[in-house]
């Protein structure tokens, strides 16, 4: 079963929307998926409670250990998927070593301070694989990219990632109002109103870009596929997205898994 671990040492850089998206980027493609709301303040688990949302999509708040204990035994008897979101605080380096991941994701923005973050992060995870003798896969995923970021700066903090031999997930999350929009009311980007919501549709096909590329990785050839679920489904049912409208960005391109 693959576990997703969403982990950074900063608060803000977007853990908790990545981690909710790519649950539902599981959810619409017919994946049960669990998720574990290891944040004290529990984000998705009050999401969850907000809408009916999809019904694939099980939360369990576990804020402690032994509840994460707990609730590991329930998820994975009942997804094939696991999403935990973690709280930027030291706390989650004792969850990352309960949890033992197949894949930690890294949300880092577009900045040279939130890379450099991201690298100690890289660093710490390299150190701890090391102390359990046990690999560690991890790859950083760009957030809150402004649609009309300056190239330049961009490829600088892309540059100084790879010379770290860290690894970026293809497809980053744009800035949207959709992505906050999710938490106004629970649901998800299917049951915003395009109305309501500006730019709602281009959201939607950043999204479905973003979860296939992550779950592509659990794939069949792919550099996870020794973690990949049990039941492999999600090839089939993915409903289509609203239009044609190309996301604002270019992929990045994965680099090797740490
Ligand atoms: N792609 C995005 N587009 C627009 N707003 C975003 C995006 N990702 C995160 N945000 C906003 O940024 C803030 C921090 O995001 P959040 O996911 O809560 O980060 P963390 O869990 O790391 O603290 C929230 O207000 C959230 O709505
Ligand atoms: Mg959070």
């Amino acid at each position: 079963m693959p576990t997703i671990v969403f982990l950074s040492s900063k608060g803000g850089s977007g853990k908790t929307t990545a981690a909710l998206t790519l649950a539902l980027g599981l959810a619409r493609r017919a994946e049960p998926v669990a998720v574990i709301d290891a944040d004290v303040n529990l984000p998705i688990h009050r999401w969850r409670g907000q809408a009916s949302g999809p019904e694939n999509l099980t939360v369990f708040p576990a804020t402690t250990i032994p509840q994460m204990l707990h609730a590991l035994e329930d998820a994975r008897a009942l997804a094939p998927w696991l999403i935990v979101d973690t709280e930027g605080s030291p706390r989650a380096w004792d969850q990352i070593g309960t949890l033992r991941p197949d894949l930690v994701i890294i949300p880092v923005g577009p900045s040279p301070l939130e890379a450099a973050e991201a690298i100690r992060t890289s660093r710490s995870l390299q150190d701890m694989a090391a102390f359990f003798d046990r690999p560690l896969p991890h790859a950083c995923v760009f957030t809150r990219l402004p649609a009309a970021i300056r190239a330049r700066s961009f490829t600088q903090v892309v540059q100084r990632l790879r010379a770290e031999r860290i690894a970026i997930i293809a497809t980053p999350l744009i800035e949207k109002e959709a992505f906050r929009a999710m938490f106004w009311n629970g649901g998800s980007l299917d049951t915003l109103d395009p109305a309501e919501v500006s730019g709602l549709a281009s959201a939607q096909i950043n999204a479905d870009q973003y979860a296939a590329d992550i779950i592509g990785l659990f794939s069949p050839g792919g550099p996870l596929a020794h973690a990949s679920p049990a039941a492999v489904g999600w090839k089939q049912t993915v409903p289509p997205v609203q239009t044609a409208q190309a996301p604002a960005s270019a992929p990045i391109g994965m680099t090797a898994a740490a």
